[in-house]
C-alpha cells in the first residue's frame, strides 16, 4: 500500500490507485474540490514535497496552462496514489471560509484520464481501455526496403 504523507497532518496507508483528492479528504483534511473533481476549478491544488507523478491528465495540464499555473502545483483530483507521496493541500474549507468543499468527486478520475507528460505529449497508459482505436503502429516511417 502506498503511503501518503500530508504536510502538517501525518502519514497514511492508502489503497493503491486511490484518487488523491479523496485520500486527502479521508485523512481528515477539508480540501476543496469545488468543481467536483473535473479539472475545472483548481481548488484541489496541492504541492508535492516528494513523489510527484511524472504524468498528468490532459485535462489538468490544459487547465494549468490556461491559468499560467503549470509547474506551480498539481490538481489532486487528477492524480492517483500509486506510490509514496508527500503533499501539501493548498486550499481548504477552513482556510477559504467557504461553506463546504464542493460536490463529492467520483471514485475515479473525471473526465476519463488521457495521460500526458510534462510537455503535453500523450503517453500510452495502462492500456486497459481497449476501445478499438489502437493504430499506434504507423508511427514508424513506411518506406520498407
Ligand atoms: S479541479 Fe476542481 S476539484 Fe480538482
Amino acid at each position: 500500500m502506498p503511503k501518503l504523507t500530508i504536510e502538517g497532518v501525518g502519514s497514511f496507508d492508502v489503497e493503491q490507485g486511490k484518487r488523491l483528492v479523496l485520500a486527502i479528504e479521508e485523512a481528515g483534511v477539508d480540501i476543496l474540490h469545488r468543481c467536483g473533481g473535473h479539472a475545472k476549478c483548481t481548488t484541489c491544488r496541492v504541492t508535492f514535497q516528494a513523489g510527484e507523478p511524472e504524468l498528468m491528465t490532459a485535462a489538468a495540464r490544459e487547465k494549468l496552462v490556461a491559468n499560467e499555473q503549470l509547474g506551480e502545483f498539481r490538481l489532486s483530483c487528477q492524480c492517483t496514489v500509486d506510490h509514496d507521496m508527500h503533499v501539501e493541500p493548498l486550499m481548504t474549507v477552513t482556510s477559504s471560509g467557504l461553506d463546504d468543499a464542493g460536490p463529492a468527486p467520483e471514485p475515479q478520475i473525471t473526465p476519463e484520464p488521457v495521460w500526458v507528460d510534462a510537455e503535453g505529449n500523450r503517453v500510452a497508459g495502462d492500456a486497459d481501455e481497449g476501445d478499438g482505436d489502437s493504430d499506434a503502429d504507423d508511427a514508424d516511417g513506411g518506406a520498407a526496403g
